[in-house]
């Protein structure tokens, strides 16, 4: 009997494209930032998204960005394609400030669209390599990074290496977990600044990291998106480099968002070493990259460039990260100083610390206290200044007197 539908009553009754999608949890991030916005309080308190604040709040465009911005609309003639690598420029001037002089002669380098896109590059590769490769993932970590390796069909295996009571990291248990790991995975590691911790890894842990990377047959793959915001420019690269000194195989995930001040613009890179097989994964890159994006967005790294080929805006960018450095730091003393539970942010790093609070803690003190944090106890340090230290403690405070009783 022939069916009485209609072609397209029986498309619908077939179900459409879209009928399997179940619905996705907000952003752990990006959502604080919308219920901060929302929230009509005055004296309301954003710690939440990664993004450097000055002493009056502003997240300000660095002075060097603003005169290579300015040349650059002077002296651009084109905007023809550059090709899915990018501003090569950019590159070989990057270079020498992450590697070090003389270091990068064989890794291979690719603009991306911020950090974030360098990631999942790095993530795109290794899976290209070895079908759903095991990806090693320190607890806590930024919240995104399971799902970009998750969503490029990556296994991801977390165990701790942080104790937000102790405020310590709990290195024996990252050795232990990660001489578990088989040749052929990876290790995710944080360069400087850990998002969300602010704990780092001394050299010596970094050597014995690099040992196990070797013992296991592991390949890196170091994210660094907060470099000049720790200790300094090299040093918050020391550790980065030692791996380097070592390994045959590595991939590095960089960001110019931070610390060129760039954020919506999405200015990263992804450096990638296999020393023996650096040319086919070099037309590995460039198919996955070409296929995702095609070529990345070219102002913030072609601004980058422009400060990076002239002394004097190089000098003016380093100055200027530096000031955001020193107040990243005087913010830490000054928390220190208001309560000795915030001791330990003292020697923590960059732009976040992780306070020990349960979820329903961090959701008291959005309700109550109109202070927004991500919902791991994540603090931005820059979201702080000298008249909000005493009412965030104060909060603080509130919140565990309150779960105490
Ligand atoms: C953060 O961790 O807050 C930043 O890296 C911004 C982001 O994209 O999440």
């Amino acid at each position: 009997m022939s069916s009485t539908h209609t072609a397209p009553a029986r498309a619908a009754a077939a179900g459409v494209l879209f009928d399997g999608l179940l619905p996705q949890p907000p952003d752990a991030v990006l959502a604080v930032s919308k219920m901060f916005r929302e929230d009509p309080r005055p004296a309301k308190i954003d710690v939440g998204v990664g993004v450097y604040r000055d002493a009056n709040g502003h997240t300000p465009v660095f002075a060097a960005m603003k005169a290579a911005e300015a040349r650059l609309l002077e002296t651009q003639e084109t905007k023809a394609y550059l090709g899915p690598e990018g501003d090569f420029g950019y590159l070989e001037r990057l270079s020498p400030i992450i590697f070090g002089r003389g270091a990068a002669a064989d890794l291979f380098g690719v603009q991306t669209p911020g950090g974030t896109g360098a990631l999942r590059l790095a993530a795109e590769l290794a899976h290209a390599g070895r079908p759903g490769a095991r990806v090693w993932l320190g607890a806590p970590s930024w919240p995104i990074h399971a799902p970009i390796f998750a969503e490029a069909g990556l296994e991801v295996i977390s165990f701790r290496h942080f104790d937000p009571q102790t405020q310590a990291l709990t290195f024996d248990e990252t050795l232990a977990a990660l001489k578990g790991a088989q040749a052929g995975d990876v290790v995710l590691l944080h360069g400087c600044c850990h998002n969300p911790s602010g704990a780092d890894p001394d050299l010596d842990q970094w050597r014995a990291l690099t040992e196990v990377i070797l013992e296991r047959g592991l390949t890196p793959l170091i994210d660094l998106a907060y470099q000049g915001l720790g200790v300094g420019l090299d040093e918050d690269a020391a550790g980065l480099r030692l791996v380097l000194e070592a390994v045959d195989n590595a991939m590095v995930a960089y960001s110019c968002d931070k610390n060129f001040g760039l954020y919506r613009e999405r200015t990263g890179a992804l450096f990638v070493r296999a020393r023996a097989h650096a040319e086919v994964v070099r037309t590995n890159i460039l198919k996955i990259a070409r296929c995702a994006w095609s070529m990345p967005p070219d102002h913030g790294a072609a601004a980058v460039r422009v400060i990076l080929e002239d002394e004097a805006l190089t000098a003016l960018w380093r100055g200027e990260l530096e000031g955001q450095r020193a107040r990243l730091q005087a913010v830490r003393e000054m928390l220190a100083d208001a309560d000795p539970r915030f001791e330990p942010i003292r020697s923590q790093r960059g732009m976040f610390s992780m306070l020990a609070l349960s979820a329903a803690q961090v959701e008291a003190l959005r309700r109550d206290h109109a202070v927004y944090m991500t919902g791991n106890g994540r603090i931005n340090i820059a979201g702080l200044r000298a008249e909000t230290i005493g009412p965030f403690a104060a909060a603080y405070d509130a919140v565990l007197r309150d779960t105490k009783a």
